[in-house]
């Protein structure tokens, strides 16, 4: 079998997890893998530029000791249960931006479901061109990669459902009631614990792939935001008051957005209108919604099944398909 020697790595470690504080020596883990000893020394070396803390002795082989606080793919496949999202993984220490990545992944074919995630970004993209924080190992910064049988018009929708993902996967974690501030923001107590930035290709009347980038603040402290952000961003830790699992967080968002991207191709937004209109922030508020040249104001009313935020205006009702929301 012609396997990758990151499979040969997520396999190791499996394994090694799956055997405690006992040694296995080179030539059983071999044979267990069905690879040549030397892939298992390369697999143990690459662990170990991971952290991980693999012990080796003499005559007895190896333990694994310590896993490190990274998101790796064996790690998260785990416990995943999943279809399609996160079966193949791309995981990085250290990338300009997983969204560009992604977008180059996905040019060259990559399959639907494909995810990258990186531990820390040095370009991470915002919307509307802005930047975003994204410091080593406090949060998580991934993107997805969907090639969904859908008009382009209707992928603004996207993004409303992995926003609906992640305030479900933050409240079966922590309790937190998260908020989704439409189109595509992730709110607690009013600041932002995370966001989406949707990438399209796309020709007049059908997807090519969109890339869904999600960026959440996880494990930061108050003092790791850097002054610009520290009253408009937040994190999870700041609001439960303690570090949460990642991993945990990453798998629990997998397979809640699968599960509703799924529903979304076939049957829309319909079926999880009144959950998204429950933890939509701006249902009832006064609004502008700023759009290219165009500005809007009115009450928020509705999110309709296309994921157009529905605005009650002095002259009737107008329907936003993206924009920047501010609450009057
Ligand atoms: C926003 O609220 O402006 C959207 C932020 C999206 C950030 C994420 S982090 C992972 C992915 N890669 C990027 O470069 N951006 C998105």
């Amino acid at each position: 079998m012609n396997r990758t020697l990151q499979t040969v790595e997520e396999e190791l470690v499996g394994l090694l997890q799956k055997h405690g504080d006992t040694f296995l020596n080179t030539k059983d883990i071999s044979l267990k893998l069905g690879v040549h000893p030397y892939t298992v020394y390369q697999a143990v070396r690459e662990l170990r530029r991971w952290e991980f803390q693999i012990q080796s002795e003499r005559g007895k082989g190896y333990r694994l000791v310590e896993s490190p606080n990274l998101i790796l793919p064996a790690e998260i496949k785990k416990n995943l249960k999943t279809k399609i999202f996160g079966k193949k993984i791309y995981s990085y220490r250290k990338v300009g931006s997983t969204n560009m990545l992604g977008f180059r992944l996905a040019e060259t074919k990559a399959e639907e479901g494909t995810l990258i995630v990186a531990e820390e970004q040095t370009k991470g993209k915002g919307r509307m061109g802005r930047s975003w924080y994204s410091p080593p190992q406090l949060g998580l910064w991934m993107s997805l990669i969907l090639r969904p049988d859908i008009p382009p018009f209707k992928a603004p929708g996207l993004s409303i459902c992995a926003g609906l993902a992640l305030a479900l996967a933050i409240k079966e974690m922590t309790g937190i009631e998260a908020k989704i501030k439409w189109p595509n923001d992730c709110l607690i107590d009013g600041n932002k614990v995370g966001g989406i930035l949707l990438e399209l290709s796309a020709e007049l009347d059908r997807i090519n792939f969109v890339i869904v980038g999600i960026g959440v603040n996880v494990n930061h402290s108050e003092k790791d935001f850097p002054k610009d952000l520290a009253s408009t961003a937040t994190s999870i830790k700041i609001k439960v008051g303690h570090n949460i699992s990642r991993l945990s967080l990453l798998t629990s968002f997998l397979e809640k957005f699968e599960r509703i991207y799924l529903d979304f191709k076939k049957n829309g937004l319909s079926p999880q209108r009144e959950m998204i209109k429950s933890f939509s922030s701006l249902l009832g508020e006064k609004v502008t919604v700023k759009f290219g040249k165009e500005k809007i104001e009115g009450m928020a009313e509705d999110i309709d099944d296309n994921g157009s935020l529905v605005i009650r205006t002095k002259k009737g009702e107008k329907m936003v398909t993206a924009g920047e929301v501010t609450v009057l």
